[in-house]
């Protein structure tokens, strides 16, 4: 019988659990996938510790790759034997085999392997995103990205600079910040022991900057809307650090400034809409960004790399095998 990870209850990585589970099958447009890497992101932490409710008991994560084992009636475009990936809902890549909607199905082309896939699509997707639909930096300009020594922060720093942007990042410490100089982040700030905001608007001379591209949330909320530029975009598009309070229309009127919460469901909610921005990722790869997957670990294993990313000793990505 396959493995999966399940959780009875929401809570500590604990609630984690390696159980037998039975043999599934394709229904009507979906797919059979056997699994060979599952990408950890920190949407897992939400769905593990409560942070997004789900029906319990539950299968959680939102990427994986693998080969398509079984096709269901009215599947068209794939056929068994495909490699391929995907990402988002609905939940359940901790698994040995899935089953998953064809038509959001990403094939992989041959020079990108399962693990570097596992590594790169949800973040990669979230970053392509990022900067072709939501707010698009030209060359020239100087942004800031929060975590940028983090699986999607690794990956937009570099992918920015590629586009001729200068990019400032905060990173948790002086290792990550001597980390992220080698990947397109030009002013690494450690935000734990700096004042990002001010370190900003010293470096960019009082003017602030376009866009703040944040994953963390709470504890840089205010510092972010302090930091941009007259008719900036504060993009908000997680919650590491906790959810950022309502964003108050007047917070936003002194310098005309705009706010947006994206998320990569709607932005995947087709296949169209999924390969254009899978796309974007794979030439950007091909032109020099580095998917580093820095931390591996056997699906079985998965409470030990939700601790390390929740404890925040993770950088680039992390992969499990399974
Ligand atoms: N909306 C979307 O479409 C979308 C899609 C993908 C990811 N996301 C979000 O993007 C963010 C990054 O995701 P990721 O998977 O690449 O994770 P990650 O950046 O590899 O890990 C999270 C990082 O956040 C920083 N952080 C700051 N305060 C923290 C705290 N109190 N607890 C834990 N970490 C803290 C840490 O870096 P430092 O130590 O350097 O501060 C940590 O390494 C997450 O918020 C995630 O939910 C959103």
């Amino acid at each position: 019988m396959p493995h999966a990870i399940h959780i009875h209850n929401q809570g500590a990585p604990e609630v984690m659990q390696w159980v037998e589970v039975p043999d599934l099958q394709p229904g009507t447009s979906e797919v059979l996938l056997r699994q060979t890497a599952v990408g950890l992101n920190y949407i897992d932490v939400y769905q593990r510790s409560g942070g997004y409710k789900l029906d319990l008991p539950a299968c959680i994560g939102m990427e994986g790759v693998g080969i398509i084992d079984a096709i269901g009636d009215g599947v068209e475009g794939v056929k068994v034997g495909d490699r391929v990936g995907y990402v988002m809902g609905p939940p359940g890549s901790y698994a040995e085999q899935r089953v998953y909607p064809a038509e959001r199905l990403i094939p992989l082309p041959a020079d990108i392997n399962d693990t570097q896939a596992a590594g790169m699509l949800l973040k990669g997707l979230t970053v392509s995103y990022l900067i072709h639909r939501t707010f698009v930096p030209q060359a020239g300009d100087t942004v800031l990205m929060h975590a940028a020594a983090g699986g999607v922060g690794m990956i937009a720093c570099q992918w920015l600079k590629q586009r001729g942007v200068t990019v400032i990042g905060t990173v948790g410490s002086e290792e990550k910040a001597e980390i992220v100089k080698n990947y397109g982040c030009d002013y690494p700030i450690i935000y734990t022991r700096e004042n990002f905001s001010e370190r900003v608007m010293e470096i960019t001379d009082g003017e602030g900057v376009p866009v703040v591209y944040d994953g963390v949330g709470a504890s840089v909320h205010d510092g972010s809307l302090a930091c941009l530029a007259r008719f900036g975009t504060y993009v908000n598009f997680g919650a590491a650090s906790g959810h950022i309070p309502p964003v108050a229309g007047a917070a936003l009127a002194g310098r005309s400034l705009y706010f947006t919460r994206p998320g990569l469901a709607p932005h995947t909610a087709n296949g169209n809409l999924t390969l254009e921005i899978a796309n974007y990722l794979f030439d950007a790869v091909r032109q020099g960004v580095k998917v580093e997957i820095n931390h591996k670990y056997e699906l079985r294993n998965a409470v030990e790399a939700h601790r390390a990313l929740e404890a925040r000793a993770t950088t680039g990505s992390t992969v499990f095998s399974v």
